[in-house]
């Protein structure tokens, strides 16, 4: 692929397609969102308007990534924490947790979309999001894919053609930060589908912390396709003499070519351990930590 091509006719497309108005975008800090960032603010400058929404289901340190990674575009960044998180109260269900997920994001980008008064809306879709939503294959998937109430003029998705690796090469391309080229995929609904069941406050404190430690020894390293921790549940344990009720961790690390179907990282047992004491140490609420050892097919990648 031509890559310095691409970024030319992508910037010339936003150009028409905009006509001189403003134009809106979920920026998520993905891969995808990011380089269609990139190429709007090359043919578009201010007139773009990128919405972060701060979901408070995101990992640790992002909404400050983001801030320094697009801090010089028209950012806004929305703290909407509290609104998550109260609309996830007391929902255990999976697929009732991504969809109130992805509504209340749907929700909230309008609110703020509308504000901004931009007449079109920028999308990062790539070729396998269409195959995927055309075929219907899954109900969940990007928050951004969901339907609009909202009226824009027009949709702009100067990604459509692409598929994953070669919206990495435009990353590079574009000189976008190494860490956003390779970023790992993360999901739409973000730790609230790595945490089994209610989704709480503290819940998604532990499994970022642990997130965080995971990622800081797996990434560099091995540079696993995904690699995150999950929150399963309370376990026993036993501080000092006494037994006590602790959160239980997963550690998650598969290679993969696209998602569909992946293996475990046969992770040195050394490492494993290393893990093991770093987030019961550092998080001491958390009692057990357990490596997932299942392929996909029959676990999926994420726990819910
Ligand atoms: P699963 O868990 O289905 O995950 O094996 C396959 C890939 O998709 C990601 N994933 C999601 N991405 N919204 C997303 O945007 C979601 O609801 C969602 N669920 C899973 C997952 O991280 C993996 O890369």
């Amino acid at each position: 692929m031509d890559v310095d091509a691409f970024i030319r006719k992508a910037v010339e497309e936003i150009k028409k397609e905009a006509g001189g108005e403003k134009v809106v975008m979920a920026l998520s800090g993905g891969v995808d969102s990011s380089v269609c960032a990139a190429l709007a603010s090359k043919a578009i400058g201010t007139r773009l308007v990128p919405i972060y929404v701060d979901t408070g289901l995101m990992r640790k340190g992002e909404t400050d990534r983001i801030r320094t990674a697009f801090g010089s575009l028209n950012l806004h960044v929305v703290d909407a924490a509290d609104e998550f998180f109260n609309a996830l109260a007391r929902e255990t269900d999976p697929e009732r947790k991504r969809k109130v997920i992805g509504e209340r994001f749907i929700r909230v980008f309008e609110r703020e979309a509308e504000r901004t008064g931009a007449r079109h809306l920028l999308q990062g879709t790539i070729y396998p999001d269409r195959i995927e939503s055309e075929g219907g294959i899954k109900s969940h998937h990007n928050v951004g894919g969901m339907p609009l109430h909202m009226k824009f003029e027009r949709v702009i998705e100067p990604l459509r053609d692409l598929y994953k690796d070669e919206v990495r090469e435009v990353a590079r391309g574009l000189g976008l930060p190494p860490e956003i080229q390779h970023r790992m995929p993360f999901p739409g609904p973000g730790l609230a589908v790595r945490v089994l069941g209610e989704v709480t406050r503290e819940k998604i404190e532990v499994v970022r912390e642990a997130n965080a430690i995971v990622e800081e020894e797996l990434v560099e390293r091995y540079r696993p396709w995904q690699c995150f921790a999950a929150l399963l549940g309370l376990g026993t344990g036993v501080k000092g003499d006494v037994r006590v009720h602790g959160w239980v961790v997963a550690v998650r690390a598969v290679n993969s070519r696209d998602g569909m179907t992946a293996d475990p990282l046969e992770l040195p047992f050394g490492v494993l351990l290393l893990l093991g004491s770093r987030i019961t140490s550092e998080i001491p609420s958390v009692a057990r930590v357990v490596y997932d050892i299942t392929p996909k097919p029959p676990a999926t990648i994420e726990y819910e």
